[in-house]
């Protein structure tokens, strides 16, 4: 087999006017962990479904551990764990009841099923909630289920849709931890319409904006494309003119543009600097204000951070929420 584990080429699906996903061509390899990152509606649920067999694309096709999604969508299948958007988990069942039952779904039977469950829960930490009933549990506890239902055929390939969303920051730094954990040896795509989540979990981030395939890049690059930092320092004019007060942070070297407009307050003046590279010039801001003889009241760093890149590549249009 080779370490491609799923390729998507061209994926198009239409719901009836809707173009849910667009030409969505790209390749996972054995081992990555991969976000799919895009904000509701992008077509980040459309693309898990058709990967995992349970809608057609209109056009395009898809392989998945060598399986082609039209020709052989019973291998696709048991290549594949699969925690969907909202699990339909049975809220009256037992945990193990129901691992007990996704198992045999799956065409496990006796020791070798009794094997299973007893790795996934090992896996999952379900071992102390194995006999309540799925209801009974926190929505953290319950995506560890729905988790150790994806894992219990051994799949290679994990697709988990917004497994963290509904989570608090606790459970959810839970789960991510044991996604990582999972990882390990498998190939995981999971969608989030959370950038952070991606960031600390994934080696490779596919952004989806309103069906098309924007950005394939690691969360390095990303960050990289978030361009430079910017500094606001905010100074009393004391009836110095702007552009004499402008002129002073000019003269910094590293300085490669400086603008300036009023403040809130009538007395003050708010000069934005802009490095040449990414250095830091807070203290040659502050030196300069000082030399000067200039009063400065405020001074931060801004910058255009991983969530500005995101909504840039995701904004404007139909099927784009915040
Ligand atoms: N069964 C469906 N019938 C009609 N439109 C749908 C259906 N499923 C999804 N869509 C539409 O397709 C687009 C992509 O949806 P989806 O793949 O669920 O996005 P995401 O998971 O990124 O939020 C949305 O505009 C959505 O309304
Ligand atoms: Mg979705």
């Amino acid at each position: 087999m080779s370490d491609v584990m799923i390729e998507a080429r061209d994926l198009t699906k239409h719901y009836g006017t809707v173009t849910a996903l667009k030409n969505a061509t790209f390749e996972v390899n054995r081992g990555e962990v991969v976000g799919f990152l895009g904000p509701n509606g992008a077509g980040k649920t459309t693309t898990m479904k058709i990967l995992t067999c349970f809608v057609a694309p209109s056009a395009g096709t898809a392989r998945v551990a060598g399986a082609d999604i039209f020709e052989d969508p019973i291998a696709v299948r048991e290549a594949i764990g699969y925690l969907p958007e909202s699990t339909p988990l049975y809220t009256e069942m037992l945990v193990l009841e129901y691992l007990e039952f996704a198992g045999k779904m799956r065409g496990l039977t006796g020791e070798g099923l009794r094997a299973r469950l007893r790795k996934v829960v090992e896996e999952t930490s379900l071992g102390d909630v194995i006999g309540k009933s799925i209801g009974e549990l926190s929505k953290g506890f319950r995506q560890r289920v729905g988790l150790a239902q994806a894992l219990i055929h051994e799949p290679p390939v994990l697709i988990l849709d917004e497994p963290m969303s509904g989570l608090d920051p606790n459970q959810a730094a839970e789960i991510r931890e044991l996604i990582r954990e999972i990882g390990r040896e498998r190939t995981i795509i999971l969608s989030t319409h959370n950038l952070a989540e991606v960031q600390v979990t994934c080696g490779r981030v596919l952004i989806i904006s309103r069906g098309q395939l924007v950005a394939d890049d690691t969360p390095e690059e990303l960050a990289a494309r978030a361009g430079k930092p910017r500094f606001i320092a905010t100074v009393q004019r004391n009836g110095q003119s702007p552009t004499d007060i402008s002129e002073v942070f000019s003269k910094i070297g590293d300085a490669q543009s400086v603008k300036e407009r009023d403040g809130s307050a009538p007395n003050e003046l708010v000069v934005e600097v802009v490095p040449k590279g990414n250095q830091d010039l807070r203290a040659d801001i502050f030196q300069a204000a000082v030399g000067a003889g200039l009063i400065l009241v405020g001074l931060e760093q801004r910058g255009e951070n991983l969530e500005d890149i995101f909504r840039q590549l995701t904004t404007g249009g139909a099927g784009a929420e915040p």
